[in-house]
C-alpha cells in the first residue's frame, strides 16, 4: 500500500496524552523520529508520572489545560507549528454512569474544537480514536467496521457523534483525518483508582491492598483484550497507510469473559480467597467480538501474548500498588 503520510520529523499534537494509550502514544511518535510532541491534558485521568520517558528527550511539551475551550487549542497552536493531530482525550466511560451529560460533551466538543482548526488550516492530519463502544452489543459477530453504531451509554454516544463529526468534515472539506477504532487495550499506566478504573488493574488493586475481586453478573460478557504497545504499534502504522475518511478496528482474536480474566488476575497475584458477585450494570455491552481482517489488510502490526502481557501488565500493579511492608 501506498505510504500516505510520514511520522519523523513531525510536529505532533496529543490531546489527552498524559493518559493510558496516548502516553503510551507520546513514547511511541519520540521513538518514530517526531520532531517535537505537545500535550494537552487536563488531568480528569491523566498523569505527569506517565510521561517521564517522554520528558527526558526534551522533545515534549507538556500543557495541563482543556481541550474543550477552543481558546485553550488557540494557545498551542500560537506557541507551536502543529503537522498532526492525534485526538484521545476522553472521560473513562465509567464517567458516564455518574456524569452522562459531561461524558458525551467531552467526546463531541474537543472532536469539534480539532475539526474547526482543521478547516482552518491549524494543522494538515487528524488521526481520531473511536472506541468498540459505538458499536454496542453485536447484531452480528466478528463486527466489522461496517456494524451499525449502536451506543448503549452517553460516553459510547459521544464518541459515535464525534466519529460522524470527522466523517462529515472530511466529505465537506477534503480533510485528512481518520479514525482509529480500538477495542479493550490493557497494560501498563492504565487508570487503577476509584470509580472509572479498568477492569484489570482495578483487580489487580484490590487484590494487592487485601480486597475481594469484583465480577458484575455472571460474568460472562467478554472482550477482545489487545496490549497498549500492540495498539499504539498498529496506529503509527495505519497512520502511514489509511485513508482520509476510514475508520479500523484495532484487535485481536483474543475472547475473554469478565468472569474468566478476573479468576486468571487472582490466579497469577496467588489470591485464594472469594470473588464478590455484584449486580449486572445496565447498559454493559455483552459481547464484542471484533472483525480484524481490514487491520491485517492494511498493516502487519506486533500481537502480545494475552497470558504474556497480562503477567507483564499485573507485574507492574504488584510494583506500583503493593502496600509497604
Ligand atoms: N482504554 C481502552 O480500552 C480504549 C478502548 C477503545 C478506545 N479507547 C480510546 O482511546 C483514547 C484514549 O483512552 P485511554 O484509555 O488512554 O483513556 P485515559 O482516560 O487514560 O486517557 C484520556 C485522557 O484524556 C484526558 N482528558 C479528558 N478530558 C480532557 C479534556 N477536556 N482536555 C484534555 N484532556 C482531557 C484525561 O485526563 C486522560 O488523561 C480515548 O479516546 C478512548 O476513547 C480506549
Amino acid at each position: 500500500m501506498t505510504k500516505l503520510r510520514e511520522l519523523s520529523g513531525k510536529n505532533v499534537l496529543v490531546t489527552g496524552g498524559a493518559g493510558f494509550i496516548g502516553s503510551h502514544l507520546v513514547d511511541r511518535l519520540l521513538a518514530e523520529g517526531a520532531a517535537h510532541v505537545a500535550v494537552i491534558d487536563n488531568m480528569f485521568l491523566g498523569s505527569e508520572e506517565n510521561l517521564l520517558v517522554a520528558q527526558t528527550t526534551g522533545k515534549l511539551s507538556f500543557y495541563k489545560d482543556d481541550a474543550e475551550f477552543a481558546s485553550s487549542l488557540d494557545y498551542i497552536f500560537n506557541r507551536h507549528t502543529i503537522d498532526i493531530v492525534f485526538n484521545c482525550a476522553t472521560k473513562a466511560l465509567n464517567y458516564s454512569f455518574l456524569n452522562p451529560a459531561n461524558a458525551f460533551g467531552t467526546n463531541v466538543t474537543v472532536a469539534l474544537n480539532l475539526l474547526e482548526l482543521q478547516r482552518r488550516g491549524a494543522f494538515k492530519s487528524l488521526c481520531h480514536f473511536s472506541t468498540s463502544e459505538v458499536y454496542g452489543s453485536a447484531v452480528y459477530e466478528p463486527m466489522d467496521e461496517k456494524h451499525p453504531r449502536n451506543p448503549t451509554t452517553t460516553y459510547a454516544a459521544g464518541k459515535a457523534a464525534a466519529d460522524l463529526a470527522v466523517e462529515s468534515y472530511v466529505h465537506m472539506f477534503g480533510l485528512d483525518g481518520f479514525i482509529v477504532r480500538p477495542f479493550n487495550n490493557y497494560g501498563p499506566r492504565q487508570n487503577h483508582k476509584g470509580l472509572l478504573a479498568g477492569v484489570i488493574p482495578i483487580t489487580a488493586w484490590r487484590i494487592l491492598n487485601n480486597g475481594m475481586p469484583e465480577i458484575h453478573g455472571d460474568g460472562q460478557q467478554s472482550r477482545d483484550f489487545i496490549h497498549v504497545r500492540d495498539t499504539v504499534d498498529a496506529v503509527v502504522k495505519l497512520f502511514r497507510v489509511l485513508p482520509a475518511g476510514e475508520s479500523v478496528n484495532i484487535s485481536t482474536d483474543n475472547q475473554v469473559t469478565i468472569g474468566d480474566l478476573v479468576k486468571r488476575i487472582a490466579a497469577i497475584l496467588g489470591y485464594q480467597g472469594e470473588i464478590f458477585r455484584k449486580p449486572a450494570r445496565a447498559a454493559d455491552v455483552l459481547c464484542h467480538y471484533a472483525s480484524n481482517q481490514k487491520l491485517h489488510s492494511l498493516i502487519d502490526y506486533s500481537l502480545t501474548d494475552f497470558d504474556t502481557g497480562l503477567c507483564e501488565t499485573l507485574d507492574w500493579y504488584a510494583q506500583r500498588l503493593r502496600p509497604a511492608p
